[in-house]
């Protein structure tokens, strides 16, 4: 239903997204992981229509966003970071405003106000000014816009943000309740958001993609083992297989590899620090060792923020001396 390929984001020198590509099922619902500045809400902005990409092609349900913006946008409802705020007008003008934007038969739109209300929880405020309304509420009348047109794609871009933790709660199983009829991607900062309300999982750090799963595999690898990555010059079926050998060492995995130059993404044990072993294991075999060093993805970064912020429920990833394998 959403397929994205190559695509890189650039802000004059600031490279927002890179080279990122996935794709999303009918009826999933795919979380964006990530801290401040990854490139979340960039990555939306260019599935929603609303920044054209600097490379790659985005499609929505079959169209492309740039070459077919409307028939894309039309099936695509957006509920946006800072969703725009018109204070003065009571939800159900807002709501209408927008379902004539959006191309609703004008004879349909009563019907979808009163659709959407319902599914969102906002009937008992539609006479309401938004500007008056709490955060939780606005944010539902965030949710009722973006699902105005009945679009097939929603794209939420941390819908939970600022809410408080009944309203989160209820946030949630309001967007549990639309998966399935809706295909959703949604950004969030906080692990136990995407296990709550996620299929899949795409952590996203300094616009790339750097790791991948369903949450219970997220989960499972932050706390499973400890990433090495080490680049060494020599034979390479030979290093691999000696790097094997070192005790505490699960899996050595090839990453990259130029003229006899290769770099290993070595699996240990939790708690066991092999570099020491896998440095002498190479050194020992008169092979060149150039770079060792744990996995530089900063996810400690990424689950600093979440275990900060989580409200203490879900799975516990308080221990951050884990990180999160590479795609
Ligand atoms: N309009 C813009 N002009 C210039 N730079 C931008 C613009 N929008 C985003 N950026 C930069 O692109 C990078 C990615 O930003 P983005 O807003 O996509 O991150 P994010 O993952 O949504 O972060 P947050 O969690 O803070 O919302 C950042 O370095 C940001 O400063
Ligand atoms: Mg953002």
């Amino acid at each position: 239903m959403i397929e994205v390929a190559g695509l890189t984001k650039r802000f004059g020198p600031t490279l927002a997204v890179s080279d990122v590509s996935f794709e999303v099922q009918k009826g999933e619902v795919l979380g964006f992981l990530g801290p401040n500045g990854a490139g979340k809400t960039t990555t939306m902005r260019v599935i929603t229509g609303y920044l054209s990409p600097s490379e790659g092609r985005v499609r929505v349900a079959g169209y492309d966003v740039v070459e077919e913006p409307l028939e894309a946008k039309r099936r695509t409802g957006y509920l946006p970071e800072a969703p725009p705020v018109y204070p003065d007008m009571t939800v159900v003008e807002y709501l209408a405003f927008v379902a004539r934007i959006k191309g609703v038969p004008r004879r349909e739109i009563q019907t979808r106000i009163e659709e959407v209300s319902e599914k969102c929880a906002v009937t008992d405020v539609t006479d309401r000014q938004i500007g008056k309304l709490s955060k939780g509420y606005r944010q539902r009348v965030g949710l009722a816009q973006a699902l105005i047109h009945n679009p097939e794609v929603l794209i939420l871009d941390e819908p939970t943000a600022g809410l408080d933790p009944k309203q989160i709660i209820e946030t949630r199983e309001l967007i549990r309740g639309l998966a399935g009829q809706h295909t959703i991607v949604l950004s969030t900062h906080i692990l136990p958001e995407v296990s709550k309300t996620c299929e899949r999982v795409l952590v996203i750090n300094q616009g790339k993609i750097v790791a991948s799963g369903t949450p219970q595999e997220l989960t499972h690898r932050l706390q499973g083992y400890e990433t090495v990555l080490l680049t060494a010059e020599g034979p390479a079926a030979e290093m691999m297989e000696r790097l094997q050998r070192v005790s505490g060492v699960n899996l050595v995995e090839p990453r990259d590899a130029a003229d006899s130059r290769v770099t290993f993404e070595v699996h240990a044990e939790k708690g066991h620090d092999v570099r020491a072993e896998l440095a002498r294991a190479i050194v020992e075999s008169r092979w060149k060792l150039l770079e060792l060093k744990t996995s530089g993805l900063s996810l400690e970064d990424i689950f600093l923020q979440l275990t900060t912020k989580d409200l203490g429920e879900g799975p516990d990833t308080s221990d951050k001396s884990s990180v999160v394998g590479i795609v």
